[in-house]
């Protein structure tokens, strides 16, 4: 990636042309020692993952990448990463020159009610703590949305159909790269609050009437209040009862 301006994010990277996940190779990388910071890009993907054990379609013209990182943080701080990412993705589309990108939580990037990203955090643990973490970020750039199955591409858009022309796959890498980086190391300085503000400034959630979807438990509506301390999303029942929703998803109904 021409001229990367990172201390850590990307300095050890391997470029795949094809491969079934970046973040299953991620995964296998780490066990092997490669650096903190190592990302992993491919031109597509196989069989890509994404959240709850969904298909995640990775056609050429995508940007497709994962990060192994070696936070050593507590468990209980992994959604913080996830949040952070998705503000730097919105970061980088700001600096793209799209302003209307908003996050869905916990982390799917928005533009007009249309889904341009998806991020998928892992972890591999140990006794409990963190021994990596992998960000699989999956951003739809250059191709046709009319490539993807007919039920995705209604809510779909892409940086190309956002910009009105073809991006650089590169420049757009090295953007979130460096962006990811700096609010990475704000993480790193434990300064939670700074990045919950962030996420609320850029929330598509917020103030919206969502089902909640978790497993194993009955779908239910509720009104979103906002984020809690620690990255789980705060909303009011029918009942005026309040419940913290930490996994799943939440579908807008207003
Ligand atoms: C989602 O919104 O469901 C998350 C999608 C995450 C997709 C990215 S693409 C790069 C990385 N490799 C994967 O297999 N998934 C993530």
């Amino acid at each position: 990636v021409d001229g990367l301006d990172t201390k850590i994010i990307g300095k050890e990277m391997y470029i795949f042309k094809e491969v079934m996940s970046t973040n299953t190779v991620a995964k296998f990388l780490s066990l092997n020692n490669v650096s903190n910071g190592c990302v992993i890009l491919s031109e597509k993907q196989s069989k890509a993952k994404g959240r709850l054990g969904k298909a995640w379609q990775s056609p050429l013209g995508g940007i497709w990448l994962s990060m192994v990182l070696n936070p050593q943080v507590d468990h209980s701080k992994i959604s913080m990463i996830t949040l952070a990412t998705g503000v730097a993705v919105v970061k980088t589309l700001e600096k793209l020159g799209i302003e209307s990108a908003e996050i869905k939580w916990p982390n799917d990037v928005m533009i007009n009610g249309k889904k341009i990203c998806g991020i998928l955090t892992e972890a591999i643990t140990k006794f409990n703590t963190i021994e990596n973490v992998i960000i699989g970020v999956g951003i739809d750039a250059n191709f046709d949305v009319h490539e993807l199955p007919e039920e995705l591409q209604e809510g779909t858009t892409t940086l190309g159909i956002e910009l009105g022309h073809k991006v650089n796959e590169n420049e757009v890498i090295r953007i979130f790269l460096e962006e990811f980086e700096k609010i990475g190391s704000i993480f790193m300085d434990g300064e939670y609050e700074a990045i919950l503000k962030e996420w609320r400034k850029y929330s598509y959630s917020i103030g919206k009437i969502v089902e909640v979807r978790e497993p194993f438990s009955k779908p239910y509506d509720a009104y979103v209040l906002g984020i809690s301390r620690e990255g789980a999303l705060v909303v009011e029942k029918i009942d005026g009862s309040l419940e913290k929703v930490i996994s799943g998803e939440c579908i807008i109904k207003n």
